[in-house]
């Protein structure tokens, strides 16, 4: 048959490439139909028996009474049978019913025009806005770029809120989890740097979130400025495990496509847990055995494979921001603990700053960027850890402080400490709808540096920086609370 297709191709002159391709094509179609039938249902699972599929391809399910067929993914096998799972609603499904393969695995539409869109866990609109339009298509799961292609992270991104971009710099392709207990204010960061990011593009993913959050997510927190620089990819509580597993890889492959065109996006995820939490599901329904805390291993293996998929590529960057549900606060639970040894920073949010009103309720002191001595200035970081000094000074000695046990004046840091509290107080709290830089947020990190009393302001080309100038840019910039009424004058000796 090849043959007969070569000397037909040669005799209109087709070149060697065209006769690769049609040989490849040829080699890879289904020349025939590869169908089963359904035998058993049991919860998530559906067997099939003479169905040759493998593993990851989307197979359909044909449904009685002109009901649509119901896509279905096959995970796995059992003593000759097919275990598919549904991508949908598994109504419908009857014994006997025909399985079709399709030879393809989950693929998702790109484009241009996904900007400013919602879709569901399997990348179809959910806004009534229509079809994407010039889509053309990638497979929702991918493997990592090669780690020696990676190029190091040296850029640094703003991501718009102060206490991170002073204590937790983020650099572009760099990857971050923020872990929290729940309520304790997770999506709304996240809609705050979605809106006031350097960033081109937010890819946004919402997994097994309470239906009622999305809408208020992309109105309330992204607003619509933000909207028409997102992708939102969504799927609620209710979707079935695989389809809330699926939207991960999703969102990861639009945001891949955006990075292969060399712009500069955010991924953005909320939260992983769940996301583990649906391939527990899918694990413990295909009979993995339960380890820690119930996830089964295929959580722990999955896990590096979508976390990997972000950060730098030879094409470009996705800087990704992952929210990490703590259960109980207790920041060593087994997902907490995996995704931690993952990434490249994190950052705790702590209830205790919630229940004060202290928003956004970033605990500085525990939060880590593990590339901060890539993307910052040695003096930044100079201030920052002299900023940090002051805190965990005063955060030491808060008992005695407070019932008046600290005699002023016998221990110039803690007079320090003490001195500075509310300027650095004043610094951290941020409404959601202030937008700060990272600029500014350096240049009034190193004003509140100056506040030990020991720190040095840095020389610049010879001269001291001013500091009431850097003071009003800092502040005028980020539009927030004047830090010259937080601040008490400085003395900067001449
Ligand atoms: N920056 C903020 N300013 C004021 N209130 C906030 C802020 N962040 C969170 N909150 C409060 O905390 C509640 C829960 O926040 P949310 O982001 O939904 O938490 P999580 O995603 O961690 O469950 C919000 O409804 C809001 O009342
Ligand atoms: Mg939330």
């Amino acid at each position: 048959m090849f043959s007969l297709m070569e000397s037909a191709l040669d005799a209109v002159g087709a070149s060697d490439d065209l006769l690769d391709e049609a040989h490849l094509a040829i080699r890879e179609a289904d020349l025939h139909r590869r169908t089963g039938r359904v035998i058993d249902l049991i919860g998530l699972i559906t067997e099939a028996t003479g169905l040759e599929a493998e593993v990851g391809e989307v197979c359909t399910i044909e449904t009685g009474r002109g009901r649509a067929s119901v896509p279905a993914e096959v995970v796995g096998f059992r003593q000759g049978r097919t275990l598919l799972m549904p991508l949908g609603d598994s109504v419908g499904i009857g014994p006997g019913a025909k399985v079709i393969a399709t030879g393809q695995p989950l693929k998702v539409d790109v484009s241009d025009a996904l900007l400013g869109r919602a879709l569901d866990g399997l990348g179809r609109p959910l806004d009534g806005k229509g079809p994407i339009e010039h889509a053309s298509w990638r497979p929702a799961e991918a493997a990592p770029p090669d780690p020696l292609s990676r190029p190091r992270i040296h850029e640094r991104v703003s991501l718009g809120v102060r206490s991170l971009d002073a204590f937790v710099p983020c650099g572009r392709g760099q990857r971050i989890g923020i872990f929290a207990g729940s309520g304790v204010g997770k999506s709304s960061l996240l809609g705050m740097i979605a809106r006031s990011t350097s960033e081109e593009i937010n890819v946004i993913c919402l997994v097994g979130e309470r239906g009622r959050e999305v809408l208020e997510f992309m109105q309330r927190d992204l607003g619509e400025e933000g909207l028409a620089r997102s992708v939102v990819v969504c799927a609620t509580s209710d979707q079935p495990a695989l389809v809330r597993l699926k939207a991960a890889f999703t969102a990861t492959a639009i945001a891949e496509y955006f990075r292969d065109q060399g712009r500069n996006v955010m991924l953005m995820m909320d939260s992983v847990t769940r996301f583990a939490m649906a391939q527990r599901e899918v694990g413990l329904a295909i009979g993995e055995p339960p380890a820690t805390r119930g996830y089964t291993p295929s959580v722990f293996a999955m896990l590096p494979k979508l976390l990997e998929r972000t950060g730098t590529s030879p094409k470009g960057a996705i800087t990704a921001l992952y929210t990490v549900l703590v259960d109980g606060d207790d920041m060593n639970e087994p997902i907490a603990d995996a995704v931690r040894g993952i990434l490249d920073g994190h950052i705790v949010l702590s209830r205790k700053l919630a229940h004060a009103g202290h928003y956004p309720a970033v605990d500085v002191l525990a939060s880590v960027s593990r590339l901060v001595g890539e993307i910052t200035t040695p003096d930044v970081r100079a201030a920052g850890n002299e900023v940090r000094k002051l805190m965990a000074t005063y955060k030491e000695k808060a008992d005695l402080i407070s019932i008046g046990a600290y005699q002023p004046g016998s221990d110039p840091l803690i007079d320090a400490a003490i001195e500075a509290r509310h300027p650095i107080d004043g610094f951290l709290k941020q409404l959601v709808t202030e937008p700060s830089s990272a600029e500014s947020a350096d240049a009034t990190l190193s004003q509140l540096a100056q506040l030990s009393g020991t720190w040095e302001p840095p020389v610049v080309d010879g001269y001291l920086v001013d500091p009431n100038a850097s003071i009003a840019a800092g502040n005028g910039a980020d539009g927030g609370m004047p830090l010259h009424n937080a601040i008490p004058p400085l003395h900067i000796p001449s």
